[in-house]
């Protein structure tokens, strides 16, 4: 992807300290947490960037000092790593201090306190995220903790422009040298039909609703012209909030959770490879990754690719991201079909 070898090395290593001593538990052991921040709860997932032009940036999503004790106690030592992270790059958490308290309590709830995001910037230096649960002061709160954090955040009209969803999954928050620096809340549309996807969008210039129709379809194997409710692992999507006069969003991202839409990972890249030529991108890197993690065949499981995303931001070229799975414990076994959401009239 780019980086030579000094890059990787250095950011190879931020990621094993980061990750804690769980980088040196045997992989014949269970997961030491059930984290979901992959299917198998391996606690790091890679994921690839594609824009027009441009070789795909890596980035590592990942649970900063992962399994220790209780929720409190990962909070704690995670937010703890989280810094160390800031400090190395001299990245500034002021936006995150800002909101730390109901975030990160000194009793959070809900089922996670703190993921990080790295992305991996040629140069040694990686743009940071850290992703904060919108459950942790109750899950009955969520709703109030986030309009709380984006009006701290400057942004004071943001809560309401958000659409209709069945829950608030994370509040992310771009840290360090970031052109634009964004805030972002996804929500979750569980049993989402088809023909309403795309309602969903708030910013302006964003995608007509064709063009996000036609990546659902597209990336689910729902033919043209057919409805369907999705009402296996819901479709996500992400709001971005960059300027704080703006009454509004000025990205979405749609997050299509793949891989319980398909058989298998070969159809999955089949249908990556369709969409992603449509947005002016070369889809070989995609399959060259895939080879980089595992030595199965694609046909022999599901998940490697656990989401395909297509994201719009005001002033850049529209891109695509790839969730790329670890599968470190655990390879899932293809689908059954039929794999399509359910079937309307
Ligand atoms: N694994 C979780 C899920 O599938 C959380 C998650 C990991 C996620 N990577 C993601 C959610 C990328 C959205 C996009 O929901």
């Amino acid at each position: 992807m780019g980086l030579d070898t000094g890059d990787s090395a250095e950011y190879t290593r931020a990621l094993t300290d980061a990750l804690g001593p769980v980088v040196r538990r045997s992989l014949d052991l269970p997961p030491a947490v059930p984290t979901f921040l992959s299917d198998d709860h391996t606690p790091v997932e890679f994921s690839l960037s594609f824009s027009p032009g441009t070789s795909p940036t890596l980035r590592f999503l990942f649970e900063p000092s992962s399994g220790f004790g209780t929720l409190a106690e990962s909070s704690r030592l995670g937010l703890r790593a989280l810094h160390g992270l800031a400090r190395r790059w001299g990245i500034s958490t002021e936006q995150l201090d800002l909101v730390q308290d109901l975030f990160l309590p000194d009793a959070p709830q809900g089922d996670f306190a703190l993921w990080a995001a790295l992305e991996l910037a040629p140069g040694g230096t990686p743009r940071m995220k850290a992703y904060l649960n919108p459950a942790a002061s109750g899950p009955d709160r969520a709703g109030a903790t986030v309009r709380e954090a984006l009006r701290r955040l400057g942004h004071h009209r943001a809560y309401d422009s958000l659409p209709a969803a069945d829950r608030l999954l994370f509040l992310a928050l771009d840290l360090g040298d970031w052109d634009t620096p964004r805030l972002k809340v996804y929500t979750a549309h569980h049993r989402l039909r088809a023909s309403a996807v795309g309602t969903l969008n708030r910013m302006d210039g964003g995608p007509a609703p064709a063009e996000t129709e036609a990546f659902l379809h597209t990336a689910t194997g729902l033919p043209p012209g057919r409805d369907g409710v999705f009402d296996r692992r819901p479709v996500l999507t992400c709001h971005s909030f960059t300027d704080q006069a703006a009454d509004r969003p000025s990205g979405f991202t749609l997050h299509v959770p793949v891989r319980d839409y398909a058989r298998d990972d070969r159809e999955v890249l089949g249908r990556a490879e369709t969409l992603l030529p449509r947005y002016g991108i070369a889809p070989e890197p995609l399959r060259a990754a895939l080879e980089a993690l595992t030595p199965r065949r694609l046909e022999d499981g599901v998940g490697l690719i656990a989401y395909l995303a297509m994201v719009h931001q005001q002033g850049k070229d529209p891109r695509l991201t790839a969730y790329l799975s670890s599968e470190a414990y655990r390879v899932r076994r293809p689908n059954e079909r039929p794999t399509g959401p359910r079937p309307v009239r």
